[in-house]
């Protein structure tokens, strides 16, 4: 069965104290939840991946980094390598957000390197894509799908599912308050997984996670992650309270012991 992937994108969100308020509250939730077959993530910004690290004690909550740099190592001031995260035991890192991807120019041939340099020192890259509001209007969402994931994944082995997870998010769902319906979001979900099918194998296509994006709260979440391609979310805005992340999780465990 299929990994349920609820993960907090914090984005640029909480000082030390609220970090280390929310770990400890979270941890202390899921003490008494089954978490068999769900993984919760949190993605912190940088400064507080460590502090994180060190509140986690043996809780199965989860951390991913928000970003990384293509680069190996050297001058470039700002950046922060795959090689650091390897070295502070990071398991997952957000890479091809839509922030990123508009705020800071990058394309599907930067995001595929950072893939790849993920990918040199096993952590899980957690690939984002989507299409805007033009070009879903405009009838152009399958082609930008497929064009970001075969841009994304040019000449990339993937063997299993510790090598990708797929965060399908709808530009104009997000931070707006707008969710793609379960049903527009399965029909891209199924899309994802046919292209996986017929680049890896079936075999592979029904091991990778692929987690929609987009206004998710509790209010919404069950009707989409009840869909049979929807493995989980990549929630922004509503995963920044404890209570409302921890609603998520019940839902997931929900949904997943059917
Ligand atoms: P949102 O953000 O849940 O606030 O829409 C999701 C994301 O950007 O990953």
């Amino acid at each position: 069965m299929r990994e349920f992937i609820i993960a907090g994108n914090w984005k640029m969100n909480k000082d030390l104290s609220e970090v280390r308020s929310f770990i400890s509250e979270v941890a202390d939730g899921l003490k008494t939840k089954d978490m068999k077959g769900i993984t919760a993530i949190v993605a912190p910004a940088f400064p507080f991946l460590g502090v994180s690290y060190e509140g986690l004690s043996d809780s199965p909550l989860k951390l991913s980094a928000q970003d990384v740099s293509m680069h190996e190592k050297g001058a470039f001031t700002g950046e922060v390598s795959a090689l650091m995260l390897e070295s502070i035991s990071m398991p997952y890192c957000i890479i091809g957000h839509s922030e990123r991807r508009s705020y800071h120019a990058e394309d599907d041939a930067l995001i595929r390197e950072k893939l790849l340099a993920l990918a040199s020192v096993g952590i899980t890259p957690i690939l984002c894509i989507g299409e805007s509001l033009e070009e879903r209007d405009s009838g152009d969402t399958e082609d930008v799908i497929i064009s970001q994931l075969e841009g994304c994944l040019k000449d990339v082995n993937i063997y299993s599912d510790k090598d990708l997870v797929i965060a399908y998010e709808p530009v104009w769902a997000i931070g707006t308050g707008r969710t793609a319906s379960g049903e527009q979001a399965q029909e891209v979900h199924a899309l994802i997984r046919r292209w996986l099918e017929e680049r890896y194998s079936a075999e592979l296509s029904k091991k990778i996670s692929i987690i929609y994006g987009g206004s998710m709260k509790p209010e919404n979440i069950e009707g989409l992650i009840s869909k049979p391609d929807i493995d989980g979310g990549l929630i922004g805005g509503a995963s920044l309270e404890a209570a409302s992340f921890l609603k998520m999780i019940d839902s997931a465990i929900k949904i997943r012991n059917g």
